[in-house]
């Protein structure tokens, strides 16, 4: 397994090019087994997520090809309708294959994902909603079989919580459905967005784009004739070099980013002291001259996102007071504490909230990743660290960011990935 080496401190200097959301390009991916025609999307983030969920259309018979950032996706030799267990395991956003399966094909079995490190994950919302469309749902040996002969029948459908992919999945259900369906309590994420708009682009009658009220006609069964796009930058990985800019005291620019998706990360950042200046698609974080506690409560889209709640915790270590950091959504996402407690970090843990007292002197120690979000969060205290400090099992890391080692080493990071 590779790990991460990183000295520190470290100062970093220079530009960064943010890549296409690994959070929009997943459901995008998805969305092409409701198109008829071949599909190429650019911009297309080169992590193992991506070329997880893109072995699995290849195994359900689509033809996929990555090269350089451009995806050529064709779904018409799609020939079945299992997402096996050994694929979904390692992936729970595979769970964005049941509504465009079920609505194009009318029946399909889909492995159960599976909790994660950092919570439950229920899918209780997509197949509460996809059986108020008419699909019988019955789980069997671990797999979610979903059933719907005479297609999905539009419906009018209240989520009981804000559910990013689920309401990914029941978009793109309703896309095909029979007639009306008129969504509430929908998620309003730049990447669900991004999907709704590509409906819309290619054709399909979708009102609400972007507030918590969809209304969608889907064309009763017929597929689409989809256009071809380009992937939105990350948000979550922008926000992540904004913080290794604030936590080594460094100037960096940030480019092909949209600093529109980041304006809760970005206030924060300006509550600590720092300045962020934002062009149309570039953001440079100028650092505190002395960076100041904040107070954090994780919220849906457009309040403070949850993904970078481990890298404000981490960033939280060196500024100055006492900070507090609250998680909502889910019930296990601090396990990055006892990490950052290693390098030296002053944490309390109560509840669903982190106090951090700061500024804390943080040391390099071997330390392990446990999830996508907390092994960032480990890299960032450790260009902050006295000496040196080793990530382990930074597989966790792979699945989100794009060559995270190389674009930091280009802003000067003392990082390098070595091999158990
Ligand atoms: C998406 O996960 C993201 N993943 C997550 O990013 C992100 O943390 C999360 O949204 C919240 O913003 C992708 O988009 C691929 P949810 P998702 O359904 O859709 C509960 C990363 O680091 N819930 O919005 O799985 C759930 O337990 C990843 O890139 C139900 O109870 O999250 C959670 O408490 C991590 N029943 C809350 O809703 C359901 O059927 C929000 O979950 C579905 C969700």
């Amino acid at each position: 397994m590779d790990y991460l080496r990183i000295q520190g401190p470290t100062k970093l200097s220079g530009t960064v090019t943010i890549s296409g959301a690994k959070n929009a390009a997943l459901p995008l991916i998805t969305l092409a087994l409701l198109a008829h025609n071949p599909l190429k999307v650019t911009n297309m983030p080169e992590v193992a997520d991506i070329k997880t969920l893109l072995k699995l259309l290849q195994n359900l018979g689509a033809s996929c090809s990555l090269e350089n950032h451009v995806l050529n996706v064709d779904t018409s030799t799609v020939s079945h309708t299992m997402a096996n267990y050994d694929i979904v395991k390692t992936m729970r956003a595979s769970i964005l294959v049941l509504g465009p399966l079920l609505a194009r094909f009318g029946h399909c079995e889909v492995s159960l994902p599976g909790g994660c490190a950092i919570g439950q994950r229920p899918i209780d919302l997509h197949l509460k909603a996809l059986e108020q469309m008419g699909a019988q749902i019955t789980i069997h040996a671990g797999y979610v079989h979903a059933v719907a002969p005479e297609g999905l029948k539009g419906a009018h459908i209240i989520f009981d919580k804000i559910t990013v992919t689920g309401t990914a999945n029941i978009v793109m259900a309703a896309a095909l459905a029979h007639g009306k369906t008129v969504l509430v309590n929908c998620a309003k994420e730049p990447e669900v967005v991004q999907l709704c708009e590509i409906l819309r682009d290619s054709g399909i009658d979708i009102n609400g784009i972007g507030t918590p009220e969809l209304t969608i006609i889907g064309t009763g069964g017929k597929t689409i004739e989809m256009v071809d796009f380009e992937v939105i930058p990350d948000r979550i990985e922008a926000g992540t070099y904004l913080c290794a800019g604030a936590i080594t005291n460094s100037t960096i620019t940030l480019e092909r980013v949209r600093p529109d998706h980041l304006d809760a990360v970005t206030a924060k950042l300006e509550q600590m002291g720092c300045r962020v200046e934002c062009g149309e698609n570039t953001m440079t974080i100028h650092p505190a001259t002395e960076l100041k506690h904040v107070d954090i409560i994780t919220q849906e889209y457009p309040a403070f996102p949850t993904d970078m709640q481990a890298q404000f915790l981490a960033l939280a270590t060196i500024a100055k007071g006492a900070s507090t950091i609250e998680e909502r959504l889910f019930e296990n996402r601090f396990m990055h504490v006892s990490e950052l407690q290693r390098l030296g970090a002053e944490i309390k843990l109560s509840g669903h909230t982190a106090t951090v007292i700061g500024p804390c002197e943080l040391a390099g120690a071997d330390v392990m990743a446990t999830d996508l979000r907390a092994s960032s969060a480990l890299v960032l205290a450790a260009m902050a660290a006295e000496g040196t400090t080793n990530v382990h099992r930074i597989y966790h890391l792979d699945r989100g960011y794009e060559d995270l080692e190389g674009k930091l080493r280009a802003l000067g990071a003392k990082i390098e990935r070595l091999k158990e």
